[in-house]
């Protein structure tokens, strides 16, 4: 087995127009929604930060201009927070802003799918492992899970993908991985689909939007034709790679939330409420409350 390389690079990739969650995207992008209190890309970020990532290379594209200020330092805001004397503000924001020389952007010029936006950052990572990180799907848990995936490259190398279960009719929404031999923090996969019909799955573990990938993904990627939906689909390619390199999948132990439908980014944000020390208890009461009239008027209706 060749030497396991660090993974010290992700890709986040920006991009999509966020045409289902309109109005509010007209002139936001879609990853500066927010959930409780930061902006949706900003939990991949420190997801990616948490599993050891040093560099992260977002694939933008038009009118995401909010994305790179946001990740910017923002002096004037600090020295008005200072003054009034708004101590945690500034450490908080302090603390989020990356290093100098740590974030680099590039763009997809046309929306013809993830395979093509993770194909735009092949400059920008080189011939190295990368960490791919889809910032529509917000992992929730005790941990990360992308450090999951990295416990798991760690001990096998090659390619890591994270899983979860979804209900067998729901298999049509996301990628959908075959499960073999179960191996430290994970299994090995046996194949991979885009978006199979119910009933013409592998199984029901779906690709939760965390990859590490080895390098010659980007070869396979200039030559992928299009796939599902007509986009030049990652999971093909991965499938390709799968013929010459090793593929495992990490079943994250936390609980994803896709905020790209209305009900995932909804739910996002009520869990994440209640998870939070500060506003959990007020979040709990007032959930109970609404539920329980709702029932209520449910049942007088
Ligand atoms: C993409 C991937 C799919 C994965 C999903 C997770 O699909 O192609 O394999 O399951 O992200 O969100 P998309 O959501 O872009 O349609």
């Amino acid at each position: 087995m060749d030497p396991i390389r660090r993974v010290r690079k992700a890709v986040i990739p920006v991009a999509g127009n966020g045409t289902r969650f309109l109005p509010a995207t007209k002139a936001m992008p879609k990853e500066m929604l927010t959930v409780v209190d930061r902006p949706v890309v900003q939990y991949a970020l420190d997801e990616a930060r948490e599993a050891g990532i040093e560099h992260i290379v977002f694939v933008t594209g038009r009118n995401k201009q909010a994305i790179q200020d946001h990740f910017d330092d923002a002096p004037e805001l600090i020295s008005s927070l200072s003054r009034s004397g708004k101590t945690a503000q500034v450490s908080e924001l302090e603390a989020m802003l990356p290093a100098a020389g740590t974030v680099s952007f590039t763009r997809q010029q046309a929306p013809l799918g993830l395979g093509h936006a993770v194909w735009c950052a092949r400059d920008l990572i080189g011939n190295e492992p990368f960490a791919l990180l889809l910032p529509d799907m917000i992992c929730h848990g005790p941990r990360g899970c992308m450090a999951g995936l990295i416990d798991l490259y760690n001990f096998a190398g090659g390619n890591v993908v994270g899983v979860e279960q979804c209900p067998p009719e729901e298999t049509y929404k996301y990628g959908i991985v075959g499960k073999g031999d179960a191996v430290p923090h994970g299994f090995e996969v046996t194949g991979m689909v885009e978006k199979p019909r119910a009933g013409e799955a592998p199984s029901n573990y779906f690709l939760n939007g965390r990859y590490i990938l080895q390098p010659e993904i980007f070869d396979l990627l200039a030559r992928q034709e299009r796939g599902a939906g007509n986009e030049i689909q990652l999971t093909d390619s991965m499938l390709h790679l799968s013929k010459n390199q090793r593929f495992h999948a990490h079943p994250y132990e936390g609980q994803t939330f896709d905020c790209g439908s209305k009900q995932g980014f909804i739910e996002a944000n009520v869990a994440l409420a209640l998870s939070r020390p500060d506003i959990g208890g007020m979040v709990f009461e007032s959930v109970r409350h609404m539920v329980l009239t709702h029932e209520s008027r449910i049942q007088a209706a």
